[in-house]
C-alpha cells in the first residue's frame, strides 16, 4: 500500500484503442487554464504542463470551445516544443453563443466538423491533432454519418486517431462499426457513475480506452467545497451545476466522510483516493482508463500523479460504494447533454 502523497516518480502507462498511442496512465485536463473554472495564473499554467510532462503525463486535453479557441492556444507553445512526446487531444461539436457563453448547441454535420478541424490545428499550430473527439452527440445526424466525415480526416492525414464524448453503448458501437474508436470520454468518479450502465460495458467489448473527464467531480471530491454557492466566482460554471448548489451542494458534502477516512487512513488526500479510485476501475471493469484530472498547479498535478500509486483495498471500494447514489442534483442542468440522457 502506498501513502505517497506527492511524489516525484513517473507513472504507468496504458494504450488508447487497438491501434492507438501509448500513454501516461493519468493524463492532463487543461480546460482550466483558459476557462469555466475563474482566474488563473498563467506562468504557473505553463509550468504545470511541463511538470505533468516530467512526471509521465503525455495526453493532454483541450477542446475548441475552451475559451473560444483560447485554451488551444494557451498549450499550443507547449506542444510544439514537445510534439514527439505528447498526445495532444481536442474536440470539436459543441457551439457556444459568444454573447451568453451558457448558451450552448451541438453540431455533428460534416460541413461544421470541417470548419472545426482546420481551426484546431491552426491554433495549435500543428500538422495533425493526435486525438479528435466528437465532443457531444447532435442526435439529427447519424453517427455513421460523422464518423465517417472524422476518417476522412485521418485518411487526409489531419488527425491521427479518433474518440467520442458523452455517447451510449449504442452510439460507440455504431461509430467503432465505421471506424476504430480509439477513446471515449465521458465523466467518472466517485459520485458520476451512469456511464457504468452502457457505455463502459460497450468500451470493454469493443477494446476502446476510456478517459474519465472530471475524475475528482470537478473539484468536489477534493473537499474543498462545503457551501460551493459562496466559494465558487460569479463566472465559474459549476454555479450552473445543479450538485454544486445551495442545499445540495451541502448535502454532498456531507457524502464525502468516506473519502476523508480512507485518505487518513493511507495519509493521502481526499482527492487522491478519488483518483485511485478512477484508476482503479480498469481492473474492475477490464478496460484501459486514462482519467485526465484538470489542474493549473503543479503541486496539484504531483499529488494528482502520485495517487497512481495507491493501492484501495475490497473495504475501501465498498465503503465508496454508496456514495454515487446518494449524490443529490444532476451532474449537468440538462441532462441532455450527456449519454444518459439518451439511454
Ligand atoms: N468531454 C467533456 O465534455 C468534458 C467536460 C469537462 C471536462 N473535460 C476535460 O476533463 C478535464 C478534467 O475535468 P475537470 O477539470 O472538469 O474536473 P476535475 O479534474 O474533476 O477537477 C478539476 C478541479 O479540481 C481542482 N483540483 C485539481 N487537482 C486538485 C488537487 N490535487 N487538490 C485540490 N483541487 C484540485 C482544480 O483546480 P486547480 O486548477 O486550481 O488546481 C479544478 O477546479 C478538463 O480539464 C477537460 O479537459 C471534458
Amino acid at each position: 500500500m502506498s501513502t505517497e502523497k506527492t511524489g516525484s516518480g513517473t507513472i504507468g502507462t496504458a494504450r488508447l484503442g487497438a491501434d492507438g498511442p501509448e500513454v501516461g496512465v493519468q493524463g492532463l485536463g487543461c480546460m482550466g487554464m483558459s476557462f469555466a473554472y475563474g482566474p488563473t495564473d498563467a506562468d504557473e499554467a505553463r509550468a504545470t504542463l511541463e511538470r505533468a510532462l516530467e512526471l509521465g503525463v503525455t495526453l493532454y486535453d483541450t477542446a475548441d470551445m475552451y475559451g473560444f479557441g483560447e485554451n488551444e492556444r494557451f498549450i499550443a507553445p507547449f506542444v510544439r516544443a514537445h510534439r514527439d512526446e505528447v498526445v495532444v487531444a481536442t474536440k470539436f461539436g459543441i457551439v457556444m453563443d459568444p454573447a451568453d457563453p451558457l448558451r450552448r448547441g451541438i453540431r455533428n454535420d460534416a460541413p461544421y466538423l470541417r470548419q472545426c478541424v482546420e481551426g484546431s490545428l491552426e491554433r495549435l499550430g500543428v500538422d495533425t491533432i493526435d486525438l479528435y473527439y466528437m465532443h457531444r452527440r447532435d442526435v439529427n445526424v447519424p453517427i455513421e454519418e460523422t464518423v465517417g466525415a472524422m476518417a476522412e480526416l485521418v485518411a487526409e492525414g489531419k488527425v491521427r486517431w479518433l474518440g467520442l464524448s458523452e455517447v451510449t453503448g449504442d452510439e460507440l458501437r455504431a461509430a467503432h462499426a465505421v471506424h476504430p474508436i480509439a477513446a471515449l470520454q465521458s465523466e467518472w468518479s466517485v459520485f458520476s457513475r451512469d456511464v457504468e450502465r452502457t457505455a463502459v460495458p460497450a468500451a470493454r467489448e469493443l477494446g476502446v480506452a476510456f478517459v474519465p473527464y472530471s475524475p475528482l467531480g470537478r473539484g468536489f471530491l477534493t473537499g474543498a467545497f462545503t457551501d460551493a454557492g459562496k466559494e465558487l466566482t460569479e463566472d465559474d460554471f459549476r454555479r450552473t451545476m445543479p450538485r454544486f448548489t445551495g442545499e445540495n451542494a451541502a448535502a454532498n458534502a456531507a457524502l464525502l466522510e468516506p473519502l476523508r477516512a480512507i485518505a487518513r487512513a493511507h495519509g493521502a488526500t481526499p482527492g487522491q483516493i478519488a483518483l485511485a479510485w478512477v484508476h482503479r476501475q480498469a481492473s474492475v471493469h477490464g478496460l484501459e482508463v486514462v482519467p485526465i484530472p484538470g489542474t493549473r498547479r503543479r503541486s496539484r498535478v504531483e499529488e494528482n500523479t502520485a495517487a497512481t500509486r495507491i493501492e484501495l483495498t475490497e473495504e475501501e471500494l465498498a465503503a465508496l460504494e454508496p456514495i454515487a447514489s446518494e449524490v443529490v442534483g444532476g451532474r449537468y442542468a440538462d441532462m441532455g447533454f450527456t449519454s444518459a440522457g439518451r439511454e
